[in-house]
């Protein structure tokens, strides 16, 4: 007999992941949005895909209001209790981003390793656009095609080029988009990597 299964969720997929180690992450921020976002003033964030929190916690450290976003509650919960182990406030917010309606509130919205199918990408881009106030930040950063079988998931379409990256940031003036190699955080500490990054802003009029 022929069984059919539906196919796992985001929710459940991530969560078995986030259960199965003690740390699936690095605590480290990401180093370019270290970078970039020190250029900012600080006010209310949206990190989308949050994980464990390291790029929320970090923004949290450097005075903005910040709400992480995951699908996962385990990789929430670990979230909240660093920010709470360092008294930081951080708002947490369960939630599938396909799902999630920010109202435009947000001056900067954090996307860091989030590879959706490429027919979900410029969605994804959308919905990070919609939470935007104008003239807001949305910085992104992920593994580039280059890296396929080294990092990132398995699927090469989900990885990024600079052309997909543009192709997908539909409605925002570009402020950067490019192949960036540097030393990238991991587990196991600082290493070489290869990374699409986009800078991108909101226009004041739109
Ligand atoms: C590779 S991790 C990156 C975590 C974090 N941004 C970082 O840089 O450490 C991807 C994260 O996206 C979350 N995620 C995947 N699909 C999602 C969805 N549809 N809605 C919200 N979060 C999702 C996962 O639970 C996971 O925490």
């Amino acid at each position: 007999m022929h069984v059919m299964t539906a196919p796992e969720s985001p929710a459940s997929f991530w969560n078995r992941r986030y259960q199965d180690v003690e740390r699936l992450w690095s605590t480290e921020p990401n180093a370019i949005l270290v970078e970039s976002a020190d250029e900012l003033q600080p006010g209310r964030a949206l990190d989308l895909g949050a994980g464990e929190g390291r790029n929320a916690v970090w923004l949290a450290r450097r005075g903005w209001r910040v709400s992480a976003l995951d699908v996962s509650s385990a990789g929430l919960a670990r979230a909240a209790r660093r920010a709470a182990g360092e008294g930081l406030e951080l708002e947490c917010v369960e939630a599938d981003w396909r799902e999630y309606r920010p109202a435009a509130s947000f001056d900067l919205v954090v996307i860091s390793f989030m590879h959706p199918a490429p027919e979900e990408r410029a969605s994804m881009f959308a919905s990070a656009r919609e939470g935007l106030v104008p003239g807001g930040h949305l910085f992104v950063v992920g593994v580039d095609l280059a890296e396929h079988g080294r990092r990132g998931p398995p699927d090469a379409d989900r990885l990024y080029t600079p052309e997909r990256m543009r192709r997908a940031l539909q409605g925002f003036e570009l402020l950067r988009c490019e192949s960036v190699g540097y030393e990238g955080e991991s587990k196991e500490g600082r290493r070489p990597v290869v990374d699409v990054v986009a800078i991108a802003k909101r226009p004041a009029s739109g």
